[in-house]
């Protein structure tokens, strides 16, 4: 409370210089008024208005204009009531007031704002001669009451708008810009004009995410209320344009892997693929440059969490948000000493550290950048479940990076990230900009990426261009046929078309059927299909465009790790069943099984489907599909998939090093 109180004082003692200035200005345009260094521009006539809606209804109004003299740029008005000066002398009256006599709320759940502002009611009551507001102002009264005493001031319509991602200003005399969600990146009217005003500001956001700035710490990175991220810079110390700062505003609810769907991120097949390879704990980690919506992927990709899973997400500023029960939210702490001294300091290393006492079934670190990845991937390749976001150009930067200090995780281990996805903000072929899962690997190993997935760029679609080796690990490990998980793949795929042609994309709602699939699946996906079939909608096949194989070999500098370290990670990795087995031209001998089935491959010229192995081999059909999955594992079979009227169909192939091993049985 003395911090708001201080607070509130400053901001008194700021509006009485604010007050004299006005007055000497007598004659300035009301919309252009500038308060507390700040000018609001007015739409000029004749300016093409596309779009204007509320944002607080009826005292502040968004129009999005066209800007003739910038060749017809868009850009975003903020337009607030305008106060006469009675009011403003009552609004800064009663928040001197209640700067003095605010009572604490009687409980810590209180709602902070709504206590406030029954708090100036009372006390408008209480002054009514002192603070004389006509009934007909109280609205407008109250509305700045709020956005100038708990609100964000200026910023407070921008902060509200849920349309807006970002708010960013660059320093003064320039226009906050902002990311809208249905017109990008435009210029706002809102301009600081007062370095001394800006850089006030900056402390007032500071202070209100309970952090410090200032000419000695002239950057904070840190959470303001409402969970929205916060990046500043305090004075020309290390900005010399003046203060700075951007707000990512935090949506109050995270997109669902169904709204990722509807909007073309992801496609369904790939969904589902994920849906499966998650449950069955394979780690994932999402690439992308800044803002392309690595945390929002990863985010919506936790809706496919079985109901019992026990997760614990490790960040810097809490982003992640997860309906499950089960899940401990840790977040790193800045030291609290001075200069070099770490007192206090808990890094995500550490967090990482400690997460794996609590038996996670996932651990998800919100975006790796330095030691903890090591810790991340130790943990990953003995078998617990982990997510990460990583901020990378490409999936080779990423592993770059991830095998170069600070990170340093040793090139044996890389393998424990299973699935790597790379996410752009990109252009569509309309013309829009839109986010897109770009490519979805499978990593074999440190050297060896197989694309499963590619986005394509001409057609905004994804087509599926390799075959997978990780479904063939999930089949083995459930004791199933690859075609039995091909079709449970198809069975989610149709529970999620129907998800999304239902408007089932609520985070809640989605999570609340994704469980029912799990205790009921088929009953979901019966009532799925049903439906579907009713409104006579069919899911359109995933598209399936085979491309030669693309073998990546990445350069990691030779860094030879200590030789203990080293002969201890590969033990390690030996012992590891989940992951896949990167192809080994030795190895034990193949079961009988097994050898029959390379046999028949081989006689059917290195290909075939099922039914034609089975009769070739004469092996019965779950014979059968243990030695396939053998051969899979093994690397001397690959599984391919061709998408036909009736569903999916899958064909065994030889790979070069099976027909080799064929060739000498
Ligand atoms: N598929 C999407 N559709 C619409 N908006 C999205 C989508 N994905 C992300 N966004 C929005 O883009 C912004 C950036 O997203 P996000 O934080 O996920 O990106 P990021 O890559 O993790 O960023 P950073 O590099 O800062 O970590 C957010 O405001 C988010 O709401
Ligand atoms: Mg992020």
């Amino acid at each position: 409370m003395e911090q708001a109180a201080t607070q509130v004082r400053k901001q008194e003692a700021r509006r009485k210089e604010g007050g004299k200035k006005r007055e000497e200005r007598k004659k300035a345009p009301e919309a252009a008024e500038l308060s507390e260094g700040v000018e609001f521009l007015p739409v000029k006539e004749g300016w093409k208005i596309v779009e204007e809606y509320w944002v607080v209804e009826p005292y502040a109004k968004v129009k999005i204009v066209e800007i003739p003299e910038l060749g017809g740029q868009k850009a975003y008005y903020v337009e607030e009531v305008q106060l006469t000066r009675e009011e403003r002398r009552a609004v800064d009256k009663l928040i001197d007031i209640l700067s003095v006599e605010l009572e604490p709320p009687a409980s810590f759940e209180a709602d902070v704002r709504q206590h406030i502002i029954e708090q100036a009611r009372r006390l408008a009551e209480k002054y009514r001669s002192a603070v004389r507001v006509p009934k007909a102002s109280w609205g407008k009264v109250l509305y700045y009451i709020e956005r100038d005493l708990v609100g964000y001031g200026p910023i407070e319509v921008l902060m509200r708008d849920y349309k807006l991602e970002d708010i960013s200003c660059d320093g003064v005399d320039r226009p906050i810009h902002v990311w809208h969600r249905d017109h990008e990146s435009i210029p706002t009217n809102v301009v600081f004009r007062n370095r001394d005003a800006l850089r006030e500001f900056v402390v007032k956001l500071a202070h209100m995410s309970g952090k410090h700035i200032s000419a000695a710490f002239p950057i904070v990175d840190a959470m303001l209320p409402g969970r929205h991220r916060l990046a500043a810079t305090y004075g020309e110390e290390v900005s010399p344009k003046g203060s700075t700062f951007t707000i990512r505003k935090f949506r109050e609810r995270p997109f669902s892997i169904v709204e990722l769907l509807e909007s073309g991120n992801i496609d369904s097949w790939t969904a589902a693929y994920l849906w499966l390879m998650i449950e069955n704990k394979m780690t994932v980690m999402v690439i992308g440059a800044t803002a392309a919506g690595k945390t929002t992927f990863l985010n919506a990709l936790t809706n496919f969490f079985k109901p019992g899973f026990k997760v614990v997400t490790i960040e810097e500023t809490p982003e992640l948000n997860l309906p499950h029960e089960n899940w401990v939210q840790l977040t790193s702490r800045e030291s609290y000493g001075l200069g070099a001294s770490k007192v206090g300091e808990i890094t995500l290393y550490d967090l990482v550290r400690l997460s794996l006492r609590y038996r996670p079934d996932y651990i998800i670190v919100g975006e790796v950048r330095g030691a903890e990845a090591f810790v991340l991937f130790q943990a990953m390749a003995t078998g617990h479940g982990g997510m990460s976001t990583m901020h990378a150009e490409s999936l080779w930067a990423a592993i770059r990076r991830l095998t170069s200090p600070p990170m340093n995780v040793a090139p044996a281990y890389i393998p424990a990230m299973n699935i790597a996805t790379y996410v752009e903000r990109t252009l569509l072929p309309d013309g829009r900009v839109g986010r897109r899962m770009r490519n979805l690997w499978e990593v074999e190993d440190y050297d060896k990426y197989r694309e499963i997935v590619r986005w394509d760029p001409a057609t905004d679609k994804h087509a599926i261009v390799g075959s997978s080796v990780h479904l063939a690990t999930v089949a083995a490990r459930v004791g199933k046929s690859v075609e039995e998980v091909m079709e449970e793949i198809e069975r989610r795929r149709t529970v999620l078309e129907w998800m999304k042609l239902k408007g089932i994309k609520d985070t809640r709602d989605v999570f609340v059927w994704i469980n029912r699939y799990y205790i009921n699946p088929r009953e979901v996906y019966e009532l799925a299909r049903s439906e579907l079939e009713e409104l006579r909608v069919k899911p359109k096949p995933p598209i399936v465009a085979p491309l030669p194989r693309e073998e990546v070999v990445v350069q990691v500098a030779a860094r030879p790790a200590p030789r203990a370290a080293q002969s201890e990670a590969l033990a390690r990795l030996r012992a590891l069943s989940t992951m896949v087995r990167a192809r080994m031209a030795g190895g034990p001998p193949l079961s009988r099984e097994a050898a029959a089935v390379l046999k028949a491959l081989y006689e059917l010229g290195g290909q075939g489907d099922r039914a034609a192995i089975s009769r070739r081999s004469g092996l019965p059909q779950q014979a059968l599909s243990k030695a396939l999955s053998e051969l899979a594992r093994r690397g001397f079979a690959e599984v391919s998939i061709t998408y036909t009227g009736e569903g999916a169909k899958t064909i065994y192939k030889l790979t070069p090093e099976g027909e080799r091993a064929a060739a000498e049985l």
